[in-house]
């Protein structure tokens, strides 16, 4: 990359090489509130689309996950509960780790056998620190618009799986019922702001994440970076008609 070259930062375009730590600031600053303004922000909606994503994941025990960007572990632990072996959540934030890995010590986690199936690793998605061909699927969940060289870490995630092993990805995507736009513009734009000043005290972070989902390719874009990464056989389908979107593909 050009040392000049500039990115987005929702509306913002900054120097490539300030991205990443910008990102940074964000979830360090959202971190403490950040599963009750998931809550608070969709209605609960994230964690239906979660529930349906691990569904279409079918986790079974002898699977080793890669849940890269995992932040506070909410796909870890629906994995496990799911079934599913082990994981792996790796991400570049140590605050939003810290907050997943208090949750992995609650009684109830170690009730199930979740503490002990979850590695945290703190790493950046773009050069992840994890031998070739290791994991049977990797998930990300709402990160990969945070991520400054979107291409390199989908090669990233192609790299660490195993031939066979399955790649999913849960984003915010682009509406497609035309009708709702404009409401669903004044909410992302004027509530989801007020309500992290609100709540988390940070309306711009908050700003920053409703920015970010309107930057972000749509499906059928971002399917065709999966396969520009050497995955292979990739589907999506949408959710809250298209909100968000669930996107699938295999090492094969
Ligand atoms: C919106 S949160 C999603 C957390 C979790 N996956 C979930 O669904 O609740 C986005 C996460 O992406 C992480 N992230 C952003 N850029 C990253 C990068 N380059 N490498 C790894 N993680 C990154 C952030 O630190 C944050 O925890």
């Amino acid at each position: 990359m050009a040392p000049d070259a500039s990115t987005d930062f929702g509306f913002q375009s900054v120097p490539w090489a300030e991205k990443t730590a910008r990102v940074r600031e964000v979830f360090d600053s959202v971190a403490g509130r950040y599963d009750v303004m998931n809550d608070l922000m969709s209605g609960g909606l994230h964690r239906f689309w979660k529930a349906a994503f691990i569904t279409w994941l079918r986790p079974r025990a002898e699977m080793h996950l890669l849940d890269l960007a995992g932040g506070t572990g909410d796909i870890a632990f629906r994995f496990l509960a799911a079934g599913g072996g082990r994981v792996t959540v790796a991400d570049i934030n140590q605050e939003m780790l810290l907050v997943g890995q208090k949750r992995a010590q609650t009684w109830r986690a170690k009730r199930r056998g979740m503490t002990s199936a979850i590695d945290w690793l703190c790493a950046n998605g773009e050069s992840l620190p994890i031998p070739d061909a290791s994991v049977d699927a990797v998930t990300c969940a709402f990160g990969i618009r945070n991520m400054t060289d979107k291409a390199q870490a989908l090669s990233e995630m192609h790299r660490v799986l195993k031939p066979g092993g399955r790649f999913m990805c849960l984003e915010f995507s682009r509406l497609a019922l035309p009708g709702l736009a404009g409401l669903y513009d004044k909410y992302s734009f004027q509530v989801v702001p007020r309500l992290g000043r609100m709540v988390a005290g940070d309306e711009a972070s908050y700003r920053y994440l409703a920015e970010s989902i309107r930057t972000f390719p749509d499906q059928e874009t971002f399917a065709a970076m999966i396969t520009d990464a050497g995955l292979d056989n990739v589907s999506y389908r949408n959710l809250a008609g298209g909100i968000a979107a669930m996107h699938s593909a295999w090492r094969i």
